[in-house]
């Protein structure tokens, strides 16, 4: 065997991360190897905390299977993106329409797509500060760079327009909301959306809007869909069954062009060639689409209260927030806590020192904030897909593990 060479790689990806299952997840499967239980609370997958997708999808699947061997168009099949404009007609998007649908593996493929498909090296594209840490990833992929702006705490998360406004340069080429969003279950403002499409629009930026949670908003909170707000620009809205819809393993998602796709010839130009180059979407995931937006929407039943999801955020805040230390603004949607910890009490250096000591030493998987590319790093993300009982023993671990700090630390000071 030849030892000398070392094969050269993609510099270019060095400073890149995905946290969610980045080196703490690997630390957690090196626990769970030597024989310990970790609850892990750090994925917004579904399918393994007992969700299950409806039996009218299984059965659309499985009735099409055979007519899903071959590729299909790579913009989906029609009847999927027929289902998925007239669902977007009905929440008010009127100009969706099923020419300008694409169907991906997952909002995560599209992602991708868009980000290659739009940027030059050097062009700038304002992510959210936190962010679902694929957006700034897939921005740096594609040569570009990512300006975070603010969403602030103190108004429940929602984007800080001022911020926004002060960092757009003559580099910047769009502006990506996550609507609810994912860290922080913050669902916006409608008057906030709008000052984003009149900004988004005196400036001649594409409006990237990530919508995939739509559905799941609690307690009386509204969803609007950015692209039914009046608006001259060019919006992209993404969608798909992994969350809504409880399939995640399906890949199926999709994006809407809405609003001014003339003038983007050259980038629709792009999409589709890189759509036609990955020849199409995994097909039995696209043939459930229809069933999933036309059938029964269970989402409803779980996140009206008594549902599972509610209860399952309400018991979450409550034991969370009842832990000295510990504040935490209430989700209005999505399928996350975003709590900020007093490092201080603690006697913690950052979120990732609480993690990992959490992880070490009482088995329990989060993700820290920093790997949301949070601006401070005193928060940490907590996914409230377990059943309650496993939620209230991971609080308990996590009160625990920060009494005993809160002690060491009092008595270190007394020193
Ligand atoms: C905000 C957000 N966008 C996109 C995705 C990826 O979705 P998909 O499974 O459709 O690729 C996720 C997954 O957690 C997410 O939270």
């Amino acid at each position: 065997m030849n030892t000398a060479h070392r094969f050269s790689y993609n510099h270019s990806m060095d400073n890149l991360s995905y946290a969610i299952r980045g080196p703490i997840f690997d630390k957690a499967q090196e626990i769970i190897r030597q024989g310990h239980e970790v609850i892990q609370l750090n994925i917004g997958n579904p399918a393994p905390f007992g969700f299950d997708v409806s039996d009218e999808m299984i059965a659309a699947m499985a009735t099409r299977l055979r007519s899903a061997q071959g590729y299909s168009h790579h913009f989906g099949v029609e009847e999927a993106r027929e289902a998925v404009a007239a669902h977007m007609q009905q929440s008010g998007v009127r100009s969706a329409g099923s020419e300008h649908i694409l169907l991906g593996n997952g909002v995560s493929e599209l992602i991708l797509m868009t980000m290659q498909a739009l940027l030059n090296k050097g062009d700038e594209v304002l992510v959210p500060s936190p962010d679902y840490p694929l957006w700034t990833a897939a921005v740096g992929l594609a040569g570009g760079k990512a300006v975070h702006y603010i969403c602030d705490e103190k108004s429940d998360w929602n984007p800080d327009v001022k911020d926004i406004a002060s960092k757009i340069s003559d580099r910047t080429k769009a502006i990506v909301i996550i609507n609810p969003n994912n860290p922080t279950g913050a669902v916006y403002e409608k008057s906030v959306l709008q000052k984003i499409l009149n900004l988004a629009s005196r400036h001649g930026l594409i409006v990237l809007s990530d919508e995939i949670y739509d559905k799941i908003v609690y307690d009386g909170a509204r969803h609007y869909p950015i692209a039914s707000l009046d608006h001259d620009t060019l919006v992209l809205t993404y969608g798909g069954l992994s969350k809504n819809y409880m399939a995640a393993g399906f890949r199926a998602g999709w994006v809407a062009f809405t609003g001014n796709i003339s003038a983007a010839s050259d980038f629709m130009e792009n999409i589709n060639l890189l759509a036609s180059m990955r020849l199409c979407a995994n097909v039995p995931g696209q043939y459930v689409i229809p069933a999933a937006l036309t059938g029964y929407q269970h989402i409803h039943d779980y996140v009206a209260p008594g549902g599972r999801l509610h209860e399952q955020m309400n018991t979450a805040y409550e034991l969370l927030t009842a832990i000295p230390g510990i504040r935490c603004v209430k989700p209005k949607g999505a399928l996350y806590l975003f709590p900020e910890i007093d490092l201080r009490q603690f006697g913690l250096e950052n979120d990732e020192d609480f993690a990992y000591r959490l992880l070490e030493e009482k088995h329990i998987l989060l993700v820290p904030g920093s790997g949301f590319n949070a601006m401070d790093n005193r928060h940490f993300r907590v996914v409230f897909l377990p059943e309650t009982e496993l939620l209230r023993k991971a609080a308990e671990g996590m009160a625990a593990l920060l009494e005993n700090y809160s002690v060491k630390n009092l008595m270190l000071e007394a020193l």
